[in-house]
């Protein structure tokens, strides 16, 4: 068999873990769910779920895939052989499948705009235009052209291998998009709603956390740090001996979680200055970043070089979802690496071109009363991902000898790690009852 690729450096490896963890999930996710679910109530319950359950679960996939050194299938297999617990791959699989599908459709209005700013075509001069221009770029059939375009660039990409396109993109695009957030920051705090704005995103009202609150902070924890489905087990498998996954795991929920504050401050102070509402959904990022360029000087040009910088924190991103139904049909199913690349863009271009319609022709098409879109979104997120990760939790806590995860996250007793029982503790008791209570609560059962 071929052997596995490693990460070539430590950089490397928290590069492109940050780069599967930052993506469109902290940018255009974070401030619509923030702004559906009450903004300050949100932000805490998120902010519990990343350290409670995200950190401990980041160990948990990392542990599993470097231990094993195999994806999420072979992982579960080889810990413990014979059982069922390999099964959750499919639920992995699934999920992946699905977010590529509507992620890839979100990205693609990204290529959208980007072409728009650099033609110097989007219009910023007046605040009706927002929504009539986001309505006139994402209906048709022209997103459908770009969720093609944008899933074809995945295809390049991953086609490639692990180790040289996605490390040295991820070295150079994650450092450089998270100073252009920093300046669009700047930029919204001297706007005129900039309080009000901040206001809504950190000053929590308790009496708005209900479990519709709790269930979608946690689907987000899970979505923005790529976990739950089996794709940082996967990475975890490229990391080499001497990487440190505890800290690995810390940095990566500490990055991800700044990216989506650091959009809250730029979106937020945004929509109320221009008198608009937070709870637009889907649509409300991109109906108010042009807005937010417009009070830049030469704001076409800001605009496009932030939207061409998401467009590419977006492929860091699916890149990192697409490995794991490839490296499901190469390792698993002994299809070439190129099959099972053609395979899994065949399928999220299918998916891809419903959930791009879903905004156009299929609006009124809805199921249990969500578009095509919302149910590809609420289904990975609100369900096959904290089932997942329920599954990894109770499977890294229960099921798998204690020291598996001591040995792993000292890397084989070459440190001390104090953390352990800390770590052990969340995986065993918090994470599964937090996910099946929340879960239970939110379908109203109990
Ligand atoms: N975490 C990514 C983001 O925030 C999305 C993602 C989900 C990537 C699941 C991989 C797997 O954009």
């Amino acid at each position: 068999m071929k052997e596995r690729a490693v990460f070539a450096t430590k950089f490397g490896a928290i590069a492109t873990t940050v780069g599967s963890a930052v993506g469109l999930g902290n940018i255009w996710r974070f401030p619509y769910e923030a702004g559906i679910h009450g903004g300050g109530a949100f932000l805490i319950c998120y902010l519990l779920f990343v350290f409670l359950i995200g950190v401990p679960l980041l160990c948990a996939e990392f542990s599993m895939g470097r231990g094993t050194r195999s994806n999420i299938f072979g992982a579960y297999r080889k810990l413990c052989p014979g059982g069922r617990w390999q099964w959750s791959g499919y639920i992995g699989i699934l999920a992946s499948l699905l977010i590529l599908s509507f992620y890839s459709v979100v990205a693609g209005w990204t290529v959208e705009y980007f072409v728009s700013s650099a033609m110097g075509s989007l219009d910023f001069s007046n605040k009706e235009v927002g929504h009539a221009q986001f309505v006139a770029l994402t209906t048709g059939w022209r997103p459908l052209l770009w969720t093609v375009i944008f899933l074809l660039s995945n295809f390049v990409i991953v086609i490639g291998g692990v180790t040289k396109g996605i490390e040295r993109a991820a070295n150079i695009l994650m450092p450089m998009l998270f100073l252009l957030l920093l300046i669009f920051c700047v930029n919204s705090l001297m706007m005129s709603g900039a309080s009000e704005g901040l206001r809504f995103l950190f000053s929590p009202d308790f009496s708005k956390i209900t479990p519709s609150v709790l269930l979608g902070a946690m689907g987000q924890a899970f979505f923005s740090l790529s976990l739950g489905l089996g794709c940082m087990m996967t990475y975890g498998s490229y990391f080499s001996n001497s990487t440190r996954l505890a800290r690995t795991a810390v940095t990566t929920a500490t990055l991800d979680l700044m990216v989506a504050i650091l959009a809250g401050v730029i979106i937020f102070p945004a929509v109320f200055s221009f008198g608009l509402s937070p709870e637009a959904g889907p649509t409300l990022v991109f109906e108010v970043l042009p807005f937010i360029f417009s009070k830049l000087p030469a704001g076409s040009l800001w605009s496009a070089l932030f939207f061409l910088l998401l467009f590419l924190a977006s492929l860091t991103s699916t890149v990192s979802m697409s490995e794991i139904s490839i490296s499901f049909f190469c390792e698993e199913k002994g299809m070439s690496r190129k099959r099972a690349t053609i395979l899994n863009t065949a399928i999220a271009m299918c998916g891809g071109v419903l959930c791009a319609l879903s905004f156009g022709v299929l609006s009124d098409f809805t199921i249990f009363g969500m578009t095509i879109f919302s149910l590809f979104d609420y289904a990975s997120s609100n369900v096959c991902l904290p089932i997942g990760g329920l599954i990894c939790s109770v499977f890294v806590g229960w099921v798998v000898k204690q020291r598996y995860l001591g040995e792993e996250l000292s890397n084989k007793g070459s440190f001390r790690f104090r953390m352990l029982w800390w770590i052990s503790f969340c995986l065993r008791w918090i994470c599964p009852v937090a996910i099946v209570v929340i879960f239970l609560n939110s379908i109203g059962l109990i």
